[in-house]
């Protein structure tokens, strides 16, 4: 079996070891949502990852509802993004762009009108809005001109992702997203050809990843799902015949790497989660599986032996050990984080989190 510590190919990227950084929001982006010179400087400490997936980066300000979240729609987005890629690279590491369209989960008072999903649903809890949270509204269900133009928005920000230096992206068809609320029979209860069976749930997310896979190349693009987790008001009544399905779909369209947030324990929404799909997904695709959530070094190295994951993904231990990848070599303890500074703004919580030796030095 490969260590954490050995290169593996994700498609055209080679990552130089297989720990890689998973997506996580830090809200650190203006109000336009263009990225900054902290961000690049959080992002180039961090490039000791094997692959680091940026936070969910809005395809468009229909699709962004999060405060202070990037984006790839806009020229001056792409200008703010280079400096963070370039940062990236100049310290040996490799960075791709979560791409992210929140459906039903994004406020009109971000968004800009009532929100779309596959079905008009709403979200249950609050919506985060630049006035505090609020609660969600009904989206609207998702016309096929929708659709399409949704799909283009996809393909455009890909596009914009590689302009900006990106090496590829991540399809965010994760946590209750509006990828995941078109797969799931919780938020999907469409009558035409994208609702109702499986192979019609499936359809929305192949579009987007063949307009995607269009626009860059397929051997640049990936996903990342949520399968056995309810989240935000998304889930499925029988996940394993999606997912197996899905992963038959991935193998179709030659997509090379997936990341799965599969949870073993409660997450700390307190949700109880199912049966893993990974098991099940395996043998049907032959692409590269990231296993996500929960990991230390000790259960990243158990997971890797039994032969399903080719590569683990952390979030939070990324947060606050900056030389994850380096305290994983050596053993090290990880630091812990503070949630208080997870979406906080500015650099308190995001660019001080000290390495080994800089905590050795102080
Ligand atoms: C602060 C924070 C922000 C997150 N943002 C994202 C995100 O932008 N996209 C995403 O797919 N998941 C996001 N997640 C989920 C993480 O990628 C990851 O699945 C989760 O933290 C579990 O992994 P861990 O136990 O290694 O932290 C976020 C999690 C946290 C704690």
């Amino acid at each position: 079996m490969p260590s954490l510590f050995q290169p593996v190919e994700f498609g055209a990227l080679t990552l130089s070891n297989r720990i890689v950084m998973a997506p996580l929001t830090r809200a650190r982006s203006n109000r336009e949502a263009i990225p900054n010179a902290l961000m690049a400087e959080y992002y180039a400490q961090r490039a000791g990852a094997g692959l680091i997936i940026s936070e969910a980066t809005g395809i468009s300000r229909e699709g962004l509802g999060w405060p202070n979240a990037p984006g790839l729609w806009a020229e001056e987005q792409v200008e703010g993004w280079k400096p963070v890629t370039e940062a990236v690279h100049g310290a040996g590491g490799k960075i791709v762009a979560q791409l992210w369209h929140m459906g039903r989960l994004v406020h009109p008072d971000l968004g800009g009108g009532q929100p779309v999903s596959a079905s008009p649903t709403t979200a249950p809890d609050y919506a985060h809005t630049y006035e505090g949270k609020k609660p969600y509204v009904e989206a609207r269900e998702a016309t096929k001109q929708d659709i399409k133009r949704i799909v283009g928005d996809y393909a455009a920000a890909a596009k914009d992702a590689i302009a900006a230096g990106f090496d590829g992206v991540q399809v965010h068809g994760a946590n209750g997203y509006l990828v995941d609320q078109f797969l799931r029979d919780s938020s999907n209860f469409r009558a035409d050809e994208y609702g109702g069976s499986i192979e019609n749930r499936l359809r929305f997310p192949t579009e987007v990843l063949e307009a995607v896979g269009g626009a860059i190349g397929m051997d640049r693009v990936g996903i990342r799902f949520s399968p056995n987790i309810y989240s935000q008001g998304v889930e499925d009544s029988d996940p394993i015949p999606l997912f197996a399905a899905l992963a038959q779909r991935l193998e179709e369209l030659r997509v090379p790497w997936i990341e799965l947030r599969e949870a073993h324990q409660p997450t700390s929404a307190g949700a109880v989660p199912t049966e893993p799909v990974s098991p099940a997904m395996r043998p049907l695709y032959s692409g590269k599986i990231a296993l996500n959530s929960d990991y230390d070094g000790p259960s990243a190295r158990a997971r890797m032996a039994e032969g399903i994951a080719d590569a683990i993904s952390f979030g939070r231990p990324f947060i606050s050990n900056p030389d994850l990848v380096e305290r994983l070599r050596a053993g090290a303890p990880l630091a812990p984080g503070d949630l208080a500074t997870f979406y906080s703004g500015g650099a308190s919580g995001y660019v001080d989190y000290p390495t080994m030796d800089e905590a050795e030095a102080a």
